[in-house]
């Protein structure tokens, strides 16, 4: 008798496109109620960053041999969880990286340029005349960008605000001598960094270790003239202490996609401040990066259901047995 097809679950219904590779090679279930169902026989879960696959999910899937997000972040993941269960875990890094910074770069030059206040004024009816002194903004060329975390979106980022004159500079525990080299980016301390940017830009991953990292203190050393874009995850920031920063001008500007919680609920007050920009969470949201995401989380997906290596994987120990 023919071995049957295993059970994969892809919690979040995509364009049947996009997922494409994975026919005739399981048996797919598609959407949460199907997660529910179907999770006890499950070999493969195809997860997206807003399903946490912790204890509680895991013990329920016993037959699980692999779970593969569609996100370069995987926060969202009990990574040791899995691992201790020989569970590889995959993920989509590189093919969002350019509109990840794009829109990074978006972020950073509408809060800059005060895009959202001067659109709002024009669209409401105050736009009366041409004013030499209104909507004045910061200006980019000759302006100091620390990036925290120069990693592959970080450098992305670096590279294009080179391009609009900016000076690079960055915290990271390791060295990006490739940065040094090509952008002429310093490293600094946390500190020196936050002391010293005229913008400072995330992108570290969320770990305990950066959980807060831009708390109350990190954000009483910026410049008050200074403006703080994240495009990491929303836990890197203190929330509150982001609130008290833009309200009593400790610092000029905020420019959000990611926020804590996600969504942001709509009567939070940071959607109140005419210098706190918010966008929904949409980094990687071209048609281009999404859909290479997802092929790239069925390759993964697919060599887990098949037993080899994942091309993408966060936790190579997870197959090694003792
Ligand atoms: P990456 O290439 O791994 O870069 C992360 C960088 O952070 C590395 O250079 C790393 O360098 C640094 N880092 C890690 N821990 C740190 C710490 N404790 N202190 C200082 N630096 C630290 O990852 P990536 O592909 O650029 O993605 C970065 C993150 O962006 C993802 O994890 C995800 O959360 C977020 N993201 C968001 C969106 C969105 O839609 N907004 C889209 C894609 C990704 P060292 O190891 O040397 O410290
Ligand atoms: C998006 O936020 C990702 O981590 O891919």
């Amino acid at each position: 008798m023919l071995n049957p097809l295993p059970v994969a679950i892809v919690t979040y219904p995509l364009p049947e496109s996009w997922l494409a590779s994975l026919e005739n090679h399981c048996r797919l279930f598609i959407g949460p109620e199907e997660l529910e169902k179907h999770i006890g026989e499950a070999e493969g879960l195809f997860s997206l960053l807003t399903l946490r696959v912790d204890e509680s999910l895991l013990s329920k899937a016993k037959r699980l041999r692999v779970v593969s997000n569609m996100a370069v972040g995987v926060d969202n993941i009990d990574v040791a969880a899995c691992t201790r269960r020989g569970i590889p875990v995959g993920n989509t890094p590189g093919v969002l990286t350019e509109a990840t910074a794009d829109l990074t770069m978006a972020l950073l030059l509408s809060a800059a340029r005060r895009l959202p206040e001067a659109s709002a004024d024009a669209r409401e009816g105050r736009w009366t005349t041409w004013t030499p002194t209104a909507w004045l903004g910061a200006d980019l060329n000759g302006a100091t960008l620390g990036i925290v975390g120069l990693g592959r979106i970080g450098f992305a980022v670096a590279t294009r605000a080179k391009a609009f004159g900016m000076q690079i500079v960055y915290a990271n525990r390791n060295a990006n001598e490739e940065a040094e080299e090509t952008l002429r980016a310093s490293r600094l301390s946390l500190e020196d960094l936050l002391r010293q940017s005229d913008f400072v830009s995330l992108h570290v991953p969320l770990s305990s270790e950066t959980r807060r990292l831009i708390d109350e203190r990190a954000l009483r050393l910026m410049k008050p003239t200074a403006i703080l874009v994240n495009a990491a995850r929303g836990g890197v920031v203190d929330m509150a202490a982001l609130h008290r920063a833009l309200s009593d001008g400790w610092i000029a500007g905020a420019a959000l996609d990611v926020t804590d919680p996600e969504p942001l609920p709509a009567d939070h007050p940071l959607y109140r401040l005419p210098n706190c920009l918010i966008a929904p969470h949409i980094g990687s949201a071209t048609r281009g990066a999404r859909q290479r995401m997802a092929e790239l989380a069925c390759e993964n997906l697919l060599a887990g259901l098949e037993g080899r290596p994942l091309p993408n994987c966060v936790n190579r120990e997870a197959l090694i047995r003792p």
